[in-house]
């Protein structure tokens, strides 16, 4: 039977690459969640022309992803974000998609379009470490095991300093805390799935642990509770 592990947790925690990594050890397949979502994103700013101020209409963002062929793509390891099946790589990481994500991801139609491509990647009886915000909460409530990831605001806004190759200062880091911060608002006020730790998740707090450290914690966790 395909077993699914759900790290959710707020902006930065180290979701992805964390589970990317469990992934790998218990030899599982990873899918991120937020990147299909940032995927849906670009598409709204590529095709739509969508900004900050723009409305935002969700029937032609989940238009604009289908005519695009946005989906998942599985290379025998992992899920990729692609668009008619090429990887979108690291477009999606763009400061004009990190500003618009929590907004799209807000709309309902946007939501159901996701799930429904995450639930179907899990029917492909693939056992897959899934990361989020609402994975153990909506997507897979049923998972084996939940995982919520946390770590202080200001080693979270390090940490994606540093994935970025950017200058760790004082001022930079207030910013991207800021910025962090700002997501994690919109991500646990939103009425629909809104980020919140389920009921049956265990807590892990990175702040303290070594990225090593937090997937050995979360890997010895999993082998216990699979067997
Ligand atoms: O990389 P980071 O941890 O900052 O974010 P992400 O995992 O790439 O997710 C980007 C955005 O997608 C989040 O800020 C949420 O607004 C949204 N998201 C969501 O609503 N539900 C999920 N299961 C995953 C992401």
């Amino acid at each position: 039977m395909p077993h699914i592990i759900a790290i959710d947790g707020p902006s930065a925690s180290g979701k992805s690459s964390t589970g990317a990594a469990v992934a790998r050890a218990l030899g599982f397949a990873h899918l991120d969640s937020g990147a299909l979502y940032r995927g849906m994103a670009l598409v709204a700013v590529r095709e739509l022309g969508a900004g900050p101020d723009t409305p935002l209409d969700p029937r032609a963002i989940v238009a604009a992803a289908e005519r695009n062929g946005l989906g998942l793509r599985f290379d025998g390891r992992d899920y990729t974000v692609a668009l008619r099946g090429e990887p979108v790589g690291e477009a999606i990481r763009s400061p004009e998609v990190t500003a618009l994500v929590s907004a799209v991801a807000a709309l309902p139609e946007v939501r159901a379009w996701v799930n429904r491509h995450l639930r179907s990647a899990a029917h492909a009886g693939h056992s897959l470490v899934v990361d989020g915000r609402d994975i153990g909460t909506v997507v897979f409530p049923d998972a084996d095991l939940k995982i919520f990831l946390t770590a202080s605001p200001e080693t979270r806004a390090e940490r994606r300093l540093r994935q970025r190759g950017e200058p760790v200062d004082r001022a930079v880091l207030a910013e991207e805390a800021a910025r962090l911060a700002e997501r994690d608002r919109l991500d646990a006020a939103r009425p629909i799935a809104p980020l919140r730790m389920a009921a049956d998740a265990v807590p892990v707090d990175g702040t303290a642990l070594s990225f090593d450290q937090q997937v050995d914690r979360i890997v010895a966790l999993a082998r216990e509770r699979l067997g």
